[in-house]
């Protein structure tokens, strides 16, 4: 038990952006594929993939695609919708997270409302779990978020670090420090603590220390990294950054 609490965190490696950059062309490369075997034999823990109701990037036949080749985990995030629902319960990926989904927003711009959702939210965790998927709820660092997350019955929660990553100095410590808590929190609540969003070279090393995150899912910082280094260096070198725990 002590050694599992001490363990870095896991590292999901998000691909949505290697389709952001097919679909600016409408080419066929480079495809999401090929980077979900890159990353996984350079030490990503899960594939991440987004797939968005305007499918913006991912596209349903990446998703099936990257299912049927990996070996790891894979975490589909998706709004709570009924489409969504039915494409992952065919699907079966290991994991579901439930994010927000506006179609004006250029990323997932804030956690989910399970207070003003809880009943939908409830069923789609309902729905999920019982064909054996894990779902996590993407929510800000927030004390009734957290005890609502808990009520619907998803096993875990995935802790918006955006605001974090987006801010300096004292308020950066300030919401580092409410991520710490909630963290803390959460886990004595019985549920599975991961984090992500905005996550890069240089402000993961804090997050990646509290000792109750399990898993980190970074895409936008990895894949543009992985211009320079290749990607396969790319998360070789994150892999490294979140080693802070042993
Ligand atoms: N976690 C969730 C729930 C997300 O929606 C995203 C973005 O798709 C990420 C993690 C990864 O964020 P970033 O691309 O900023 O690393």
């Amino acid at each position: 038990m002590k050694n599992k609490i001490k363990k870095s965190p896991l590292l999901g490696v998000n691909i949505d952006h290697i389709a952001t950059l097919r679909q600016a062309r409408g080419t066929v490369y480079p495809q999401p594929v090929e980077a979900a075997l890159i990353a996984e034999v350079s030490g990503a823990d899960l594939i991440t993939m987004h797939l968005r109701e305007d499918r913006r990037h991912i596209q349903d036949s990446d998703m099936s695609r990257v299912q049927d080749v990996i070996k790891c985990r894979l975490n589909m995030e998706m709004a709570a919708t009924a489409e969504m629902i039915k494409l992952a319960i065919n699907l079966k990926p290991s994991d579901v997270c439930l994010v927000p989904e506006k179609r004006e927003e250029l990323t997932t711009e804030g956690g989910l409302d399970v207070i003003n959702n809880f009943e939908k939210i409830k069923k789609a965790c309902h729905q999920l779990q019982d064909k054996n998927i894990n779902v996590s709820l993407f929510i800000d660092a927030d004390e009734k978020q957290i005890n609502m997350a808990q009520k619907t019955g998803a096993v875990a929660i995935e802790l918006h670090t955006g605001f974090y990553a987006d801010s300096f100095g004292d308020i950066q410590q300030q919401e580092l420090n409410k991520i710490v808590l909630m963290a803390k929190l959460a886990d004595e609540m019985g549920l599975m603590v991961n984090a992500g969003h905005g996550l890069h070279y240089t402000n993961v090393q804090e997050v990646a220390k509290i000792p109750q995150i399990k898993e980190l899912n970074i895409g936008h910082s990895i894949i543009a990294t992985s211009v320079f280094l290749g990607l396969g260096n790319a998360v070789l070198k994150m892999k490294t950054c979140i080693r802070q725990r042993e």
